[in-house]
């Protein structure tokens, strides 16, 4: 696991630029060829530095990644959009730039949002993620996550599945 200038802390509104362009390369890369091209393009393009600034300052659950002092991944997390699902907290969304996948980056992310989590009482989590989205999936199942829901979305003319990934109440370290 590579430790050196990695950091992790709340996102500030000058994170803005730096954010959205990590979520338009993460999202490229993830997505290229699962969401249909058109639906993509419009939903990166709807996720500017202005949206990431209104983020932030509306108090969005939202940390970042930084390596170097360069922002090279963010989590966003809140209370489970679900409730009638056993599980108070949700990961909405964790993304790290391609180059800094598979390092124990996204791990260390992952627990620092389930953390700060548990600070606001939830104690469990959900997390959703495409069911084509192999790299996530592995990695969910991997950190210990237990299949708990399936799902279709609608993404432009495609209907696609997610699954839910659930994760009881537990120490992170
Ligand atoms: C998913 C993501 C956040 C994971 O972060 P990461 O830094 O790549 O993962 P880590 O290196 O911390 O891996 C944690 C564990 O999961 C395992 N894992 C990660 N990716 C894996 C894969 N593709 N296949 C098998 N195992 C995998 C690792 O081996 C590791 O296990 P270990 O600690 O026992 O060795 C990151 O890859 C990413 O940003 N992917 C693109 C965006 C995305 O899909 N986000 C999720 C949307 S739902």
């Amino acid at each position: 696991m590579v430790t050196t200038a990695f950091s992790i802390r709340h996102a500030r509104p000058d994170d803005a630029e730096a954010i959205a362009r990590v979520h338009d390369l993460s999202w490229r890369d993830a997505y290229r060829g699962v969401i249909p091209g058109r639906e993509l393009e419009r939903m990166i393009a709807r996720r500017g530095p202005r949206w990431w600034r209104s983020a932030v300052l509306k108090g969005t659950g939202l940390l970042v990644a930084a390596f170097d002092g360069g922002v090279v991944g963010y989590a966003t997390y809140g209370r489970n959009r679900v409730p009638s699902m056993p599980y108070s907290g949700e990961i909405f969304e964790i993304y790290l730039l391609p180059e800094y996948q598979g390092l124990g980056f996204g791990r260390r992310l992952f627990n620092a949002a389930r953390r700060e989590l548990m600070e606001h009482s939830c104690l469990s989590t959900i997390v959703w993620a495409l069911a084509d989205n192999d790299k996530a999936i592995a990695f969910y199942r991997r950190l210990g996550g237990l299949t708990v829901r399936r799902a279709e979305e609608r993404f432009g003319d495609n209907m696609l599945s997610r699954v839910a990934f659930g994760f009881a109440s537990a120490p992170v370290r």
